[in-house]
């Protein structure tokens, strides 16, 4: 199991969960307010994004934000805690089931305009390519093109531009809800905060959530939805007015 030197995980009953590019990252100065409450606060925090762990590492160190208690990372597909970076390697047992990444590459590579991004975005549990929407055929005739393959996965789009292929059972949102079960969150003591498509399901997983101001088209569609609130405040802005919103202080 896990020993931690410290992690808010253990002792918290309320946990916020941050995408990283355009959402906790943009406003240098709401960025500060956002971290001086959070290390003043018994809030435990985790991060959830496309990027990998050794990616997301080195832009927190960047931008000066301490290491989370709890790292999602490669959308979903790794999870990882505290300063240590310890894997969670249950996860990582429970999300291989049905995954063949041989015959997603195979599949996708029938498909016009849409090439594989470099290595550094490929990962054991993610494959991700760069689309031309343009050229390329839409998502839902991609998964529809997948499931010809007879292939359990998901296939999430991001800015118009990102295409990430992942086993069915990972995404931001599943994790997210691993995690909450896993460290005793009710699902309702989540916050969890983002701007883009790989955002989509952990806003939709049953957390409160919110949508920073300064989000992608494809989130538009929540709009309306229960615990989805959408903030006036761009980046880190948006996630200090959901913090009211949500009566958290
Ligand atoms: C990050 C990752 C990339 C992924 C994108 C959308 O930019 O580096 O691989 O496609 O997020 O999830
Ligand atoms: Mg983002």
């Amino acid at each position: 199991m896990h020993k931690f030197l410290q992690n808010k995980l253990l002792e918290s009953d309320r946990l916020l969960i941050s995408d990283i590019d355009n959402t906790l990252l943009g406003d240098r100065i709401a960025l500060k307010e956002l971290i001086d409450y959070l290390q003043s606060s018994e809030i435990a925090f985790g991060i959830a994004t496309g990027r990998s762990i050794e990616s997301a590492q080195q832009i927190l160190q960047e931008w000066e934000v301490p290491p989370p208690d709890l790292w999602i990372t490669s959308v979903g597909s790794e999870i990882h805690y505290g300063e240590e970076i310890q894997v969670d390697l249950e996860w990582l047992k429970h999300i291989n089931d049905q995954w063949q990444p041989e015959l997603v590459r195979e599949a996708i590579a029938k498909l016009s305009g849409i090439k594989l991004q470099s290595a550094e975005g490929q990962r054991t549990h993610k494959i991700s390519y760069l689309v031309d929407p343009i050229r390329s055929p839409s998502i839902w005739e991609i998964q529809e093109h997948l499931r010809q393959y007879q292939l359990q996965v998901q296939a999430i789009y991001s800015h118009q531009e990102f295409l990430d292929i992942l086993p069915l059972r990972a995404s931001k949102g599943n994790a997210m809800s691993y995690c909450a079960n896993k460290w005793n969150f009710a699902i309702k003591s989540v916050l969890v905060a983002g701007d883009s498509g790989n955002d989509e399901q952990m806003m939709t997983s049953g957390a409160n959530a919110v949508v920073v101001g300064n989000y992608s088209s494809e989130l538009e569609k929540l709009r309306g939805q229960n615990h989805v609130y959408f903030a006036d405040g761009d980046y880190a802005h948006g996630i200090l007015e959901s913090i009211a919103h949500y009566q958290w202080r």
